[in-house]
């Protein structure tokens, strides 16, 4: 009987302690959701400036050639900034990717627009023969259709709070000429967050 009673009043004060603790923890959580709702980021815009083809081969089913796309990064919110801590990028035709190339990692502030560079080097991908029939009539054609897919891990920074996100883009249809003169049309990416 003593025993339970020494027992009850050694709890009482870690009861306590932990539900004060609880509470706090509790209240900065609804704080986080709070401002974060209050600030609710604005939509990121994606668009793939210009493209070109260099350096094309295509024998034998096997490609060289090299791709360069330019990749605007528009994020328009006043408040939410973003790292980019690690961005996979790939070019591909006909569902097939061509190649890959990775971007160095990099901070947007706040309403900022940065332009990136992804060059796409093809070192004698082996296509499909179907495929590589269809990439020798575009060539003919002088244009061709390719696809960027953009995966990234980016973090949103609104102050101290920081929330991982995992940013997907789709890039398509972007019709690159294989003649320098004719002009690329600005296309829009969609944007997976
Ligand atoms: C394309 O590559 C093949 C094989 O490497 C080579 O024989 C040919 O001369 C190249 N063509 C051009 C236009 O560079
Ligand atoms: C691609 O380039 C490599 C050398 O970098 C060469 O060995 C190969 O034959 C080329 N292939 C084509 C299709 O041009
Ligand atoms: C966007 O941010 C980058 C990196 O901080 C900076 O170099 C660039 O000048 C900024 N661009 C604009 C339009 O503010």
């Amino acid at each position: 009987m003593a025993n339970s009673a020494t027992r009850a009043a050694h709890s009482r004060p870690v009861r306590l302690i932990a539900g004060v603790f609880l509470g706090l923890i509790l209240i900065v959580a609804i704080a986080v959701i709070v401002v974060w709702l209050a600030v609710k980021p604005r939509k990121l815009v994606y668009t793939i400036e210009s493209g070109s083809i260099q350096n094309f081969n295509l024998t034998n089913n096997r490609l060289n050639a090299t791709f360069n796309f330019e990749l605007r990064a528009y994020n328009p919110n006043s408040k939410v900034s973003i790292y980019y801590d690690k961005i996979e990028t790939r070019v591909l035709y006909d569902d097939t990717t061509l190649a890959f190339d990775n971007v160095e990692p990099f901070y947007q502030p706040r309403r900022n627009v940065t332009h990136l560079g992804l060059n796409f080097v093809a070192k004698n991908a082996e296509l499909f023969p179907g495929i590589a029939k269809n990439m020798r009539v575009d060539k003919n054609s002088r244009e061709v259709e390719l696809e960027v897919h953009v995966k990234a891990k980016i973090r949103f920074k609104l102050g101290s709070v920081k929330n991982h996100r995992t940013l997907r883009l789709l890039c398509a249809p972007l019709v690159v000429h294989f003649s320098s003169s004719r002009n690329f049309e600005r296309t829009p990416c969609d944007v997976d967050l």
